[in-house]
């Protein structure tokens, strides 16, 4: 159990990764509140989570579902003011499509810096004044590779990508030396419905099998395979941890080692 440390928030925490990381919380005795719009993925999250607890170890907090769109600035105030002192926030929501830059419309380029940045912006923003007032506190980016490079067809996801690093690390620079820390996690292809949803669209666009369009996203980066949304969550958990006090303004690059700056 970690000292002091008690909510975390969990954007997106219905999806994927953010499932993986509610229950690294969890199983790291934080009281967890997940956050997303789709109440039905967020429900099966709490039954999901909680009947891991009746099976594990005892004293695991559950994990609870909250509707919110975390682009709209009131909707984000009001869920976060109700839920009291944050401990950790791990701004995980987000979304990504693929298309060249002259197929990107303005449409898709403002979704994805709402979701993928301003998101992550009203949350944090929220909450860092109180962790400094209390001395502690964790902010985790879950950004991608692709805010650290640019490929190919991706310049809306990693244009908003490099904005959340950017904003990342000016959190990190203003909290520096006060008990918080400010990090983010960068992972190549995870095992997540939103890279199924990019599978789908490659096999529709290339005529391949799903097997092989997954086959070649996994063959895209060093590791050769993609990565579990476990590995990300184990990354957080790190970063979370006392043991990580002195860890800030850093970036965890999941990629099995293709980006070296
Ligand atoms: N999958 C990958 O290969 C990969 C790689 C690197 C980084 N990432 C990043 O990891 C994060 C999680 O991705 P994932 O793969 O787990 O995708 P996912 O399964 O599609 O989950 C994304 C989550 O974000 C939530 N979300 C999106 N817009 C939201 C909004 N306006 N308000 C509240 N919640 C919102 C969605 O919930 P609702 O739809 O219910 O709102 C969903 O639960 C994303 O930021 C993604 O960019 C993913």
């Amino acid at each position: 159990m970690e000292t002091s440390a008690r909510l975390a928030v969990v954007s997106g925490g219905g999806g994927g990764i953010g499932r993986a990381l509610c229950r690294e919380l969890s199983q790291r005795g934080y009281e967890v509140v997940a956050v997303g719009r789709d109440l039905r993925r967020l429900r099966d999250l709490e039954v999901l989570i909680a009947r891991a607890a009746d099976t594990g170890p005892p004293g695991h907090p559950p994990v609870r579902g909250v509707v919110c769109d975390v682009t709209d600035e009131t909707e984000t105030e009001r869920v976060l003011s109700a839920l009291g002192p944050v401990d950790v926030l791990v701004n995980n929501a987000g979304t990504a499509e693929s298309a060249p830059l002259h197929g990107t419309t303005l449409r898709s380029w403002r979704e994805h810096f709402a979701a993928n940045a301003t998101s992550a912006f009203l949350l944090t923003r929220h909450v860092v004044p109180g962790m400094r007032e209390r001395g502690h506190g964790r902010v985790v980016f879950i950004a991608s590779i692709a805010a650290r490079a640019g490929t190919p067809y991706t310049a809306a996801y990693a244009a908003s990508k490099h904005a959340m690093l950017g904003l990342a690390r000016v959190v990190s620079a203003e909290v520096a030396g006060t008990g918080v820390t400010s990090n983010t996690v960068c992972p190549s292809f995870v095992r997540t419905p939103m890279t199924e949803r990019s599978v789908r669209r490659i096999a529709e666009r290339t005529g391949r099998t799903p097997e092989a369009a997954r086959q070649a996203l996994a063959d895209s980066g060093p590791l050769g395979r993609l990565v579990e949304p476990e590995e990300v969550a184990a990354a957080v958990g790190y970063l979370v941890s006392d043991a990580a006090a002195c860890v800030n303004g850093q970036s965890l690059v999941l990629d099995g080692g293709g980006i070296q700056t």
